[in-house]
């Protein structure tokens, strides 16, 4: 196998890795383990191209005449969306999306250790999710400071976000998942990723009522 490329990777190849690591997770638990880039291809709904050379930019691991050992592809994806190794976490709002998070146990399988939770809410604080406590978020900068947390999971009303993303930041985290929505401002070092739910249910929305619809597109 070739080394890694050095370049900067397109952000659509980056989108589509997961992809690949979820359908080669697939064929794991279906005990495949070779399969040729055509039958990847029309599983996955990409051409046999596009998947060329989205591994390319990685060095290519398919072997004409072969196809793709699975299992080889899916660590190696998993190295370089880098699940190999263990990122420190927080969640901050432990309401009903924090709550939820923290009880979906594949995130820490796949490297995302929890260590703590943190809300506004005295009801809350003390209580364990999973055994991990819910501190007063009064403790988040320190905690976050002192534990080394890399990771800050946002799940609080919307008029909070930017100053939990400010708190979180100040403690010095290196990533933000935000489930809040709102676009929060952070530094240009800080990694942040939106998951807004709601744009996917509205998206789901207009293609039920697409056909109604009259579009110059
Ligand atoms: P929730 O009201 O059940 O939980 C919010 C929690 O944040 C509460 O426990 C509250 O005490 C706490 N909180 C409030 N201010 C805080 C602060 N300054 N610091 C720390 N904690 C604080 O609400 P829910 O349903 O869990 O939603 C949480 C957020 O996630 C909202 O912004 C909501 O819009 C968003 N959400 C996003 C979804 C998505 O698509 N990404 C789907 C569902 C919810």
């Amino acid at each position: 196998m070739q080394n890694r490329a050095t370049q900067k990777v397109s952000m659509a190849v980056i989108r589509r890795l997961p992809k690949y690591h979820r359908y080669l997770e697939g064929l794991l638990h279906r005990e495949i383990f070779r399969i040729s880039s055509k039958e990847l291809s029309r599983i996955m709904g990409l051409t046999a191209s596009q998947i060329r050379q989205d591994l390319n930019c990685f060095g290519g691991f398919g072997q004409q005449g072969y196809g793709y050992n699975v299992e080889e592809l899916y660590n190696e994806i998993g190295k370089i969306l880098g699940l190999t190794r263990t990122y420190k976490s927080v969640i901050v709002g432990a309401g009903n999306l924090g709550q939820a998070l923290a009880n979906y146990s594949d995130f820490q399988r796949k490297g995302f250790k929890l260590v703590g939770m943190f809300d506004i809410n005295p009801k809350l604080i003390g209580l364990k999710i999973r055994d991990v406590e819910i501190y007063d978020v009064d403790k988040l900068v320190d905690f976050v400071r002192e534990n080394e947390v890399e990771v800050g999971i946002m799940s609080v009303p919307l008029e909070k976000a930017q100053e939990t993303a400010d708190k979180l930041v100040e403690g010095g985290v290196r990533g933000i998942w935000n489930f809040a929505p709102f676009d929060v401002k952070v530094p240009d070092h800080i990694v942040i990723e939106n998951v807004h739910l709601s744009e996917s249910l509205y998206t789901l929305a207009y293609l039920l009522n697409e056909e109604n619809i009259e579009t110059n597109c």
